[in-house]
């Protein structure tokens, strides 16, 4: 099985065909630019392609782009010499040295400041490193990968990134979709996540109960795989061993679908001037008729105790 397979859950068409190019390109020295929303895979995959490339017992050295401050990031990078310039106490090589041989993973890469952007382009064209205070520049052999969850075009076209940088990263570009646009991963992906966790801590694997499969399935993850895998920790410590139901799950995934399965009918309903009572009255009959009269199984659908709904049936005087 390769290092993708192993990695990346999910069969949907949609992540398949990324991984096919990621695996085309893993043995080639070419500069990727992976985008997509937050916690769709990127630096996942950015290790993946390293791992099944010829650099895979090399370095892979990840710089976090919106994590350096402005002042540090040409020698963060670079390096420098002793000297340099004022604080500069001793000898750095920069992090491009050190993934000489292997593979630069620039996270962020939107956020590069655009004085430290002319300089990394004029790496990638030559494959030359020079320090601050460096006499002359030296030769590395870096494979760059880089990431972004910006429009990295617009952001090139209004000026905030290199256009000419951003067409050197992305030689290939590889987009990873949201969550949301990979048909039949949700599932999947839950089912992995709370065996993997119940395995980590030790706990016997919750189960879904249909109602809540079908809201997890319909829920839009806007916070992509990491949402969902922090999601099944939290319910394999709640529910060791236990079914989850709809009543269980987190209320923003409850209200979403609540709101996403509003009958457009009912909306339609509210346009001629249905009263709270009217649908009220309404509901109780419907799951009268659907329990064919049995007032238990009405009130369990309605989510009400048999009390209230003999009370709101005498209240409304509804007979089915
Ligand atoms: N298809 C997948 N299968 C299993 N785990 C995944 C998958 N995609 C992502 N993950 C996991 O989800 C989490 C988030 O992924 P990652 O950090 O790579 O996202 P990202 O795109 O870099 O996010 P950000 O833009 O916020 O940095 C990680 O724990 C990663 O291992
Ligand atoms: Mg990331």
């Amino acid at each position: 099985m390769s290092t993708f397979q192993n990695d990346f859950i999910g069969s949907s068409p949609q992540l398949t065909s990324v991984i096919r190019s990621a695996k085309v390109v893993a043995s080639t020295d070419v500069t990727i630019l992976i985008s997509g929303e937050s916690g769709t895979g990127k630096e996942l995959l950015a290790s993946a392609i390293h791992k099944e490339s010829r650099r895979a017992n090399e370095p892979l050295i990840t710089i976090n782009c919106s994590a350096i401050p402005e002042s540090l990031a040409e020698s963060e990078l670079f390096g420098h010499r002793k000297g340099s310039f004022t604080g500069s106490t001793s000898d750095y090589d920069g992090l491009i040295k050190a993934a000489d041989g292997g593979t630069l993973f620039l996270d962020e890469v939107g956020e590069l400041p655009l004085s430290v952007q002319a300089k990394l382009l004029r790496f990638l064209e030559t494959g030359e490193r020079q320090g601050l205070g460096e006499p002359s520049p030296s030769k590395v052999d870096v494979r760059v990968i880089s990431a972004t969850n910006r429009d990295l075009y617009t952001e090139a076209q209004e000026g905030r990134f290199r256009e000419d940088l951003y067409y050197r990263l992305q030689v290939v570009p590889v987009e990873l979709p949201p969550l949301r646009n990979r048909s039949g991963d949700i599932p999947i992906l839950l089912n992995a996540m709370i065996e993997r966790f119940s395995g980590l801590h030790n706990f016997a694997p919750p189960s879904f109960k249909k109602s809540a499969m079908k809201a997890l399935d319909q829920h839009k993850w806007p916070g992509n795989v990491r949402e969902l895998r922090n999601f099944c920790e939290r319910m394999v410590i709640l529910f060791n061993g236990k079914e989850i139901g709809f009543e269980n799950l987190p209320l923003e995934i409850r209200n979403s679908h609540v709101k996403n399965n509003f009958p457009a009918k009912i909306a339609d309903l509210l346009d001629l001037g249905l009263s709270l009572a009217d649908f009220e009255i309404e509901l109780i009959q419907s799951a009268l008729r659907k329990t064919n009269g049995n007032q238990t199984k009405a009130a369990r659908l309605l989510g009400l105790t048999r009390d209230t709904l003999l009370y709101r049936i005498k209240k409304h005087a509804i007979s089915i």
